[in-house]
């Protein structure tokens, strides 16, 4: 037998893990040091207590014969995807229940959906890029192209029309510099793809941290409906990282190479995937219960309070960074034109904190450094303080 041989492509190992594999090297060798952890963005705070509250009720319908649950409904639970359909809603934007996928998370929806399109398409991903999207489609044996961001284009790409792409991941705001497109920015992509029959994969994952009138959504943007599809998560929204929900809007009307893609999603999810559990579920549509918004806006506070904290410090520094505002994470430049895993251990050894080291994200990520604003409060002042000292 053979393995997949696209797998010799990859980088040896997820970012992420890659990460945590040099940090846990580090401090067994040095067992005594206190070590902040900005990199992954994971988050510290605890889910609301009318989720949990909810978490434990469809706990406990499980201990009885008239309310037990068994497989769920393969696209999610109506009562959930209305709960999103609504929450859209709140924010101007048309889905319909029916266009809604839940899932257990957007990382698994935006590797998995590589299932439905053919290998020979090209994979067009914007520089620097959440490895995900191209770790899926290396493995999947597909061409990627890069849209470079950069300081110059304010780490937004544009559509170039001389490039043919067919798949375009777009992350907004973006992961890992914090960019957010405009509407008109999202509308050259929309008429983009349109015009060249690509699909635009959409990762909003961090729309909860958008202030002002940017698009929390790319069907917010006209003529997306027959080119988009969109991922989001309750990960960083709602603090779901360990406990798993998301989901998958692909408009009804959404057609590719003669096929309805919704129809094939479902598909594909119904095959391999078994759904999300129904305490999850019911933790997920507590989420966008009244008092559920109110509850997660306090924790969404507090992570943007950090994300203000480290950005006071930069600022002081005279380090320059994008993102903070709209997003949680920092997207820093190197201090003395450092690359960027150099600066990754001199902070880890010289200041104990750990970021992510742009060059991970891809090339134009050299020489950049990427800090989360999910840590906890103390411990991000601390982290701050540590980080002056080193580079005052
Ligand atoms: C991130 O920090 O970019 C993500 O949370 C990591 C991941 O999805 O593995």
């Amino acid at each position: 037998m053979k393995v997949n041989s696209n797998f010799d492509n990859l980088v040896p190992n997820y970012l992420f893990a890659e990460i945590a594999k040099r940090v846990n090297e580090y401090q067994s060798a040095n067992p005594d040091k206190d070590i902040i952890r900005l990199g992954i963005g994971d988050v510290t705070l605890p889910l609301a207590p009318v989720v949990t509250d909810a978490m434990k009720k469809g706990a406990d319908d499980l201990a009885h014969k008239e309310t037990f649950k068994g497989y769920p409904d393969y696209e999610g639970y109506l009562f959930v995807r209305q709960a999103v359909s609504d929450y859209y809603k709140s924010f101007g934007v048309s889905v319909g229940a029916d266009e809604i996928l839940i899932s257990d998370g957007a990382k698994s929806d935006c590797g998995n959906i590589c299932d439905i399109f053919d290998k020979d398409n090209t994979v067009l991903v914007t520089d620097p890029v959440y490895p995900v999207y191209v770790d899926s489609n290396i493995m999947a044996g597909r061409k990627i192209i890069y849209a470079d961001c950069n300081k110059n284009n304010g780490f937004k790409a544009m559509p170039d029309e001389n490039v043919k792409a067919d798949i375009i991941y777009l992350c907004s705001p973006n992961n890992p510099t914090g960019a957010a497109y405009t509407a008109d920015e999202l509308k050259a992509w929309v008429d983009y793809a349109n015009e060249n029959n690509a699909v635009i994969l959409y990762d909003c994952a961090y729309e909860a941290f958008i202030t002002g009138d940017l698009p929390r959504s790319i069907f917010a943007v006209e003529g997306s409906r027959t080119c988009a599809i969109e991922f989001c998560s309750l990960s960083k929204t709602a603090g779901f990282t360990g406990t798993r929900c998301g989901y998958t809007v692909i408009p009804k009307e959404l057609e590719r190479d003669g096929h309805n893609i919704y129809k094939l999603w479902y598909r594909r999810q119904a095959t391999k995937f078994n759904g999300v559990s129904w305490p999850v579920q019911c933790a997920a549509a507590a989420v966008f219960s009244k008092e559920g918004l109110e509850q997660i806006r306090e924790n969404l506070e507090y992570y943007k309070e950090n994300a203000r904290i480290i950005s006071a410090a930069l600022d002081e520094l005279g380090i320059f960074y994008t993102g903070g505002k709209n997003s949680p994470y920092i997207w820093l430049e190197c201090p003395d034109g450092m690359k960027s895993w150099d600066f990754f251990d001199l902070l880890l050894t010289k200041a104990n904190v750990v970021g992510t080291p742009g060059a991970g994200f891809g090339k134009n990520g050299e020489g950049f450094f990427r800090l989360t604003s999910f840590g906890d409060r103390d411990k991000t002042i601390e982290a701050v303080e540590r980080i002056k000292n080193l580079l005052r």
